[in-house]
């Protein structure tokens, strides 16, 4: 419903269609988690320091406690339930669990989506970039060389076709073209 000050923006999550009527100053995060209860979506710093709520948008990992909700407008989100749609590990999520990857539920979400938004630019990362690239997403208890153990084998993986790098690839337009699963 309207209401005075707020203004309807529409976007996708997971592939599936939603609405919010926000504020202008309502960051894309908390409309996730208040406003259509994407929980699944971590508060960390709230100030763009932590990685903890990252989000994909348009297909590139960004900070929902950065983006204003009206910046997302008409936007195609992916959080990390989007990676797998009908409960089904994706196999970046799947090598995370081999490795002992899967950490805290804080910064596994992010780690997981930016490490997939790398993996579509370069397939076959370097140990090197693929720290880089994580840079922005901090774990502030167990360490990283899990993860980067984890990415590394999935790339592997992928490189030998038995990664099935597309299946699972999170729903949305940037994603496999399939648009199921929504927000499971
Ligand atoms: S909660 Fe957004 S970067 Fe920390
Ligand atoms: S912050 Fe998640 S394991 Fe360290």
């Amino acid at each position: 419903m309207s209401d005075p000050g707020r203004q309807r923006v529409t976007f996708t999550v997971n592939g599936e269609d939603r609405d919010a009527w926000v504020f202008p100053h309502d960051s894309l995060l908390d409309v996730l988690r208040d406003a259509l209860g994407h929980h699944e979506v971590r508060y960390g710093c709230g100030e763009g320091v932590c990685g903890t709520c990252t989000v994909l948008l348009d297909g590139e990992p960004v900070s929902g406690c950065l983006l204003l909700a009206v910046q997302a407008d008409g936007c195609s989100i992916v959080t990390v339930r989007g990676l797998a749609p009908g409960g089904d590990l994706h196999p970046l999520q799947a090598c995370f669990l081999r490795n002992g990857a899967a950490q805290c539920g804080f910064c596994t979400p992010g780690m997981l989506l930016t490490a997939w938004a790398l993996l579509q630019r370069d397939p076959r990362p370097s140990r090197e970039r693929i720290r880089r690239e994580l840079v922005g997403n901090l774990c502030r208890c167990t360490g990283y060389s899990k993860i980067l153990d984890a990415v590394e084998e999935h790339a592997a993986q992928a490189a030998e076709g038995s990664g099935e790098p597309r299946r699972g690839a999170p729903v949305g337009r940037e994603g496999s073209g399939e648009g199921t699963g929504g927000d499971a």
